[in-house]
């Protein structure tokens, strides 16, 4: 396969990864979910730095930057000349209202194209940008080789986790995790996995009519039906009128690594869940 080929199929792989999450958030049943992000924004706004943009907008601008933008900008922000969308500092906008505009009409007499983004597309591609910069600018305490090491060795990572096709499916696949979680929250994720945990990785405890109970991590959910990845990685689909209890679990499955593995190895893991961005 040509690089360039390679290139042009990137964008569609990669959201892949995350969509499936994203289709969990729009189902109509996280009303739950979505309060707990309404909440979370209007305690963000008041403060001014890495937290200020929310988890889904981050998501949402990866997927449409790596859509949209990759081709000429890259994975890093930085294929452009003269340009380096990662390192925070524009030629042309200073403030996050400069970058809508620029996203909407482009730059004029440039190759920089206007697009056609909807209001929660600019807020996530600018909470994208910013993302970037954000979670770059803390450096790597550990060494992302010896992280790769534990999480495929003594961490036991891939039991649960999947990374560029390698592991179970139990649990969400990390293959981008570095490129939507900032360093503190990945660090968190590994300490405190349920404090750590979004709304969309919750899963679910079903009790069917004959008294079978079904746990697993949610794929999709509608009003009649949920698809859930069980522990033994198949997929099952269940009828919610079957059903005589569903509930969502609000605690992890993960395991805490706090006492599990020393702060240097759990510096050195997240150090290699940074370098998760995707593209591989
Ligand atoms: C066809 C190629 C192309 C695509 C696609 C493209 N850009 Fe650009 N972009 C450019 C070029 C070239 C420039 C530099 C223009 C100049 O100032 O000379 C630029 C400039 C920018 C700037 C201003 C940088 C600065 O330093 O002021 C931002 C921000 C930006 N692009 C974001 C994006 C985003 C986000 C997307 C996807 C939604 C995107 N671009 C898609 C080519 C592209
Ligand atoms: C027993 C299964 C299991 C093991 C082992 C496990 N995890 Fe997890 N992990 C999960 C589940 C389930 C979730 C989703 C719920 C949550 O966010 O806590 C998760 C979530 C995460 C997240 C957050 C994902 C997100 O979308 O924010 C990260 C990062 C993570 N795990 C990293 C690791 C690493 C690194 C290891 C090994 C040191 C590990 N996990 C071991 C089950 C596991």
């Amino acid at each position: 396969m040509s690089r360039k080929e390679a290139r042009s199929q990137k964008p569609e792989a990669r959201i892949g990864t995350r969509q499936e999450q994203k289709r969990v958030v729009r189902s109509p049943i996280p009303i739950l979910a979505s309060g707990f992000w309404l909440l979370a924004s209007s305690c963000i706004l008041a403060q001014e730095h890495v937290g200020q943009y929310s988890q889904v907008d981050v998501e949402t601008g990866f997927n449409l930057y790596n859509a949209n933008c990759i081709t000429c900008h890259g994975a890093n922000g930085d294929s452009i000349p003269g340009v380096n969308l990662r390192s925070g500092q524009f030629r042309r906008a200073s403030t996050d209202s400069d970058l809508n505009r620029i996203l909407q009409t482009g730059i004029p007499g440039t190759a920089m194209p206007p697009g056609r983004f909807n209001t929660a597309e600019l807020a996530g591609l600018v909470a994208y940008i910013r993302a970037m910069r954000d979670f770059d600018t803390r450096p790597s305490r550990g060494d992302a080789g010896r992280g790769q090491a534990i999480f495929e060795g003594k961490g036991g990572c891939t039991r649960c986790h999947r990374v560029n096709g390698k592991g179970s499916r139990l649990a969400p696949d990390l293959t981008d995790i570095g490129a939507v979680r900032s360093p503190d929250a990945l660090e968190r994720s590994l300490l405190d996995p349920t404090s750590g945990m979004l709304p969309v990785n919750r899963s679910v405890r079903a009790v069917t009519r004959d008294g079978k109970v079904i746990t697993g991590r949610r794929l999709n959910e509608d009003t009649y039906t949920v698809q859930l990845i069980d522990p033994t990685e198949r997929l099952v689909s269940l009828s919610k009128s079957d059903l005589r209890e569903y509930t969502v679990v609000k605690t992890s499955p993960m395991p805490s690594y706090k006492n599990e593995l020393s702060s240097g190895e759990l510096d050195d893991v997240v150090a290699y869940l940074r370098t998760l961005k995707g593209s591989k």
